[in-house]
């Protein structure tokens, strides 16, 4: 049994880009073809240890992307210690969406935040792509962050994009 470094989520992004489904992937190993949107916010915990030494105890709160909860954000977002901001990479209107959040977020949320960007939705690239993957990665790195394609349904990269953040984070 490891001691435990609790730390806040905060997944943001347009709706339907996924996600819940993304949160629901890394705690439960679940995806649903038929998801219903989040209303508010949702709050999901997992726990799992980053070193021999060490455990992360994941708070997330999943955000609904519907534009009538915007105004919530903040109240999320204020505590957060890394956010994911997702987009749907067969959407290029949902990644206009997360640059205008992200700037939000390095202009609002607590120093030092952790932020990713998700473009999810990989398992559907060969048919559906409509973001190049190396666009979005030149613009995470010009904006300082973390960046992965993933996808829900496949669980592809999922587990990478949480540890990934997780070992950028300061442990205490
Ligand atoms: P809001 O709660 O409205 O903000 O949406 P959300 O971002 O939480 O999206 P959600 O997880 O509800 O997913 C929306 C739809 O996309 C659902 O029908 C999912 O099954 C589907 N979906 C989510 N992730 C993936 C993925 O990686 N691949 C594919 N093919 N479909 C996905
Ligand atoms: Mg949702």
């Amino acid at each position: 049994c490891h001691p435990q470094s609790t730390k806040n989520w905060f997944c943001w992004g347009d709706s339907a880009v996924g996600k819940s489904s993304l949160v629901l992937r890394f705690v439960k190993d679940q995806f649903d073809d038929f998801r219903e949107s989040t209303i508010g916010a949702a709050f999901l915990t997992q726990t799992l240890p980053i070193n021999d030494e060490l455990a992360v105890k994941y708070e997330i709160w999943d955000t609904a992307g519907q534009e009538r909860y915007k105004s919530l954000a903040p109240m999320y977002y204020r505590n957060a210690n890394c956010a994911i901001v997702v987009y749907d990479i067969t959407q290029a209107a949902s990644l206009e969406k997360a640059k205008s959040w992200i700037k939000e977020l390095q202009r609002q949320a607590p120093e030092g935040i952790v932020i990713a960007l998700a473009g999810n939705k990989l398992d559907l690239a060969q048919e559906r792509r409509a973001v190049e993957k190396s666009d979005a990665e030149s613009y995470a790195n010009e904006m300082g962050l973390l960046f992965f394609e993933t996808s829900a349904k496949t669980a592809e990269n999922v587990t990478e994009l949480f540890t990934a953040i997780a070992n950028k984070l300061p442990l205490q």
